[in-house]
């Protein structure tokens, strides 16, 4: 695989709390879990992404994670846990996914990102992460910022796929082998998809 040289595509990844679909294929809004907070900051440091957005219209999640945000921005935790500072510094609260397209934007000279879905069921007109890594690098640093985008719940909802430029491929395991009683699965925590996938993307 071809490896960049900093500085990177400007690239952010986005976790939808909604649109998202519940287990009946319903539109819900799901609420924001600590361990997505953390885990998710800590892969987006680790794969050179410029901000961690946490999409959700609810006031309460957002009071909540600013008093989490919080915590990490006094001297202690500077002192003691500076990793973890770095990481969770690249968190910002959006409403709407609007309001991360116009963040965005104003940190890149006016321009919007392209939008990059992931996606745990097979959809058609997928892109691999061969061959997007490879267009990425071809594409050079100074292209238009690119955000990667995941669900919560049950996965993204239909009604975004409007906003959506890129579909990137499943993550998938080895494959059914049925002589062996071997049944594939591919449903991934977001957190592990989001570590996974900025792997391939923009792994050495
Ligand atoms: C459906 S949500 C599940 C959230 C769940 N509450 C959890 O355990 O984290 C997981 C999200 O991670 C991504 N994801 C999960 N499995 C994936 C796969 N096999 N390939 C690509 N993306 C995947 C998608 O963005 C998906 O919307």
């Amino acid at each position: 695989m071809q490896s960049f040289t900093p500085p990177l595509v400007p690239a952010y990844v986005v976790l939808l709390h909604t649109p998202v679909t519940n287990r009946n294929g319903k539109l819900v809004t799901t609420s924001v879990t600590n361990m997505d907070i953390h885990d998710i900051a800590r892969s987006c440091r680790t794969f050179g992404i410029k901000k961690y957005f946490l999409v959700t219209p609810i006031e309460d999640q957002h009071e909540l994670v600013e008093r989490i945000l919080a915590h990490w921005r006094t001297d202690h935790s500077r002192e003691y846990h500076p990793d973890r500072v770095e990481a969770v510094s690249l968190i910002r609260m959006a409403r709407n996914f609007d309001e991360v397209k116009t963040a965005i934007a104003a940190e890149n000279e006016g321009q919007h990102p392209e939008v990059v879905l992931t996606e745990a069921r097979p959809l058609p007109n997928t892109i691999s992460y061969a061959a997007y890594r490879k267009e990425l690098i071809d594409r050079g640093p100074k292209s238009k910022p690119i955000a990667i985008v995941f669900g919560t719940g049950w996965g993204v909802s239909d009604v975004f796929h409007p906003e959506v430029h890129r579909i990137l491929a499943p993550v998938y395991g080895p494959k059914d082998d049925i002589e062996r009683g071997y049944k594939s699965y591919n449903h991934l925590s977001v957190r592990s998809a989001v570590a996974i996938i900025l792997d391939r993307l923009f792994g050495q």
